[in-house]
C-alpha cells in the first residue's frame, strides 16, 4: 500500500500539450477515479504513472520516494488493462504465475499466491484453462489476479470493464469495489462512465483536454461541481443549466429566469453564498439537480428553502425506479425525478417545488461554480 503524489506532471506529444499541470495527491487506501470523455489524456496519465510514458514535466512520488526515472519494472505498481492482455498460450495458473516468475519469486511461494488469488476472486476452478476458453467476465477476473498476485504498493485500472457487457460490468464494479475494501489497496482507475467514477470512487479526478477540472468526494463532485462541465459531465439526466439574472431582493437575493413570452420565473434565494452578492444585476447559470424538485400537492406547505413554480409538462420517461419528467418552464426544458406513480399527462400545466437549498449558480463568463 502506498501513496502517490503527482506534481506539476505535464506531458507533449511532439508541439501538442495533451496533459497541463496536473497535480494530484493520494492518501494510503484511497480509490481514485480519473474520469472524462474520451482523448482528454486519461491512459497517458496512467501510462505515466506506470512508467511506461516519461512525463515531459514534474515528478511522481511513490511513498514519498521520487520515481519518476524508475523503469515500469522498478516502481512495483500494476496495471489492469481494457484489453486484458493475457499471455494466450498460458493456461489461468500461468498467466497469474508470469509476473512472479519474472521477478524470480520462489516456486512454492508462487503457487501459493496463484492459490489465494484465485480464491479471492472464485476463479479456482479455471486455472487450468486457456484465455480462449474463458468468458469476457472470467479474463477480468484472471487479469486482474494476475495483478493482485504481485501484491503492488498501487494499482492502476485503465478502463477493465470496456469490454465487458452492461450486466457484467455492474457485477464486476461491485466485485471490484469489494476487493478495494477487502485490501484497502490504493488505487488509480479509470473510465469515462460517470457513474462507475460515481460509485467506485473514495475521491474522483475529473479531466477534459488534458487540464484537471475538479478534485473531489463524489459528493462535492456531483453537488458543488466546480464548473459547467462538470455540472453536465457527472450525473445522469444531467444538471439542468437555466440562464438567469440576479437580483436584489429587500436584503436578500433573487433569480429571474427569462421565460420568452411569459412573466419571468421569480425565486427568492435563501441564504446564498456573500460571492453571489457580486453578481447583482448579472446573468448567471444556474444548475438545478433533477431530485431537487418535487411535485406540488394541494395540502403542501413549502419548506423555508422550497419555492413553487408552474410548468408545462412536455415528455415523461419512466425508469421503473422513478420517472423523469421533462418540462417547459418558459421556453427552457428542464428535467425533474418523480415518483415512479406519479400521474401527469404530457401537454398539462402542473405545479412544482423545487429546494433551492440544493442550487448552485455559475458565472456565465467564466463558466465558473460561483461560491
Ligand atoms: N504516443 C502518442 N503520440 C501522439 N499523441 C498521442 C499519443 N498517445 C496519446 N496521444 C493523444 O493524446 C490524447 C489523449 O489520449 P489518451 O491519453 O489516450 O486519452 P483517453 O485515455 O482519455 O481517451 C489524444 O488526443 C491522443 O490522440
Ligand atoms: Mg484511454
Amino acid at each position: 500500500m502506498a501513496t502517490l503524489d503527482l506534481i506539476n506532471v505535464q506531458k507533449s506529444f511532439g508541439p501538442t500539450k495533451i496533459l497541463h499541470d496536473i497535480s494530484i495527491s493520494m492518501a494510503d487506501g484511497e480509490f481514485l477515479v480519473l474520469v472524462g470523455p474520451s482523448g482528454c489524456g486519461k491512459s497517458t496519465l496512467m501510462n505515466i504513472i506506470a512508467g511506461l510514458e516519461e512525463p515531459s514535466e514534474g515528478q511522481l512520488r511513490l511513498d514519498g520516494h521520487d520515481i519518476t526515472q524508475l523503469a515500469p519494472a522498478e516502481r512495483n505498481i500494476s496495471m489492469v488493462f481494457q484489453s486484458y492482455a493475457l499471455y494466450p498460450n498460458m493456461t489461468v495458473a500461468k498467466n497469474i504465475e508470469f509476473p512472479l516468475a519474472m521477478r524470480k519469486v520462489e516456486k512454492s511461494k508462487r503457487a501459493e499466491r496463484v492459490q489465494s488469488v484465485a480464491k479471492l476472486l472464485q476463479i479456482e476452478h479455471l486455472l487450468e484453462r486457456k484465455p480462449r476458453q474463458l468468458s469476457g467476465g472470467q479474463r477480468q477476473r484472471v487479469a486482474i489476479g494476475r495483478a493482485l498476485a504481485r501484491e503492488p504498493r498501487l494499482y492502476l485500472f485503465d478502463e477493465p470493464l470496456s469490454n465487458l457487457d452492461a450486466q457484467l460490468r455492474l457485477d464486476m464494479r461491485t466485485e471490484i469495489k469489494k476487493l478495494h475494501q477487502r485490501l484497502g489497496a490504493t488505487i488509480v482507475y479509470v473510465t469515462h462512465d460517470q457513474i462507475e467514477a460515481m460509485t467506485l470512487a473514495t475521491r474522483i479526478a475529473v479531466m477534459k483536454g488534458g487540464v484537471l477540472q475538479q478534485l473531489g468526494s463524489p459528493y462535492e463532485v456531483y453537488n458543488r461541481p466546480a464548473n459547467i462541465f462538470v455540472a453536465g459531465f457527472m450525473g445522469s439526466p444531467r444538471m439542468n443549466l437555466i440562464k438567469a439574472r440576479l437580483a436584489q431582493n429587500g436584503s436578500g437575493l433573487a433569480l429571474h429566469i427569462q421565460t420568452g413570452t411569459r412573466p419571468p420565473v421569480r425565486f427568492e434565494l435563501p441564504n446564498v453564498p456573500s460571492a453571489m452578492s457580486a453578481h447583482i444585476g448579472a446573468e448567471v447559470i444556474a444548475g438545478i439537480r433533477a431530485e431537487a424538485v418535487n411535485l406540488a400537492h394541494a395540502s403542501m406547505v413549502a419548506g423555508p428553502t422550497q419555492r413553487a413554480f408552474d410548468a408545462r409538462v412536455e415528455v415523461i420517461e419512466p425508469t421503473g425506479a422513478d420517472t423523469l419528467v421533462v418540462l417547459d418552464l418558459g421556453g427552457h426544458e428542464f428535467t425533474v425525478r418523480l415518483e415512479p406513480d406519479v400521474s401527469l399527462k404530457p401537454g398539462q400545466d402542473a405545479r412544482f417545488f423545487v429546494d433551492l437549498a440544493k442550487l448552485v449558480c455559475f458565472d456565465a463568463g467564466t463558466e465558473r461554480l460561483i461560491e
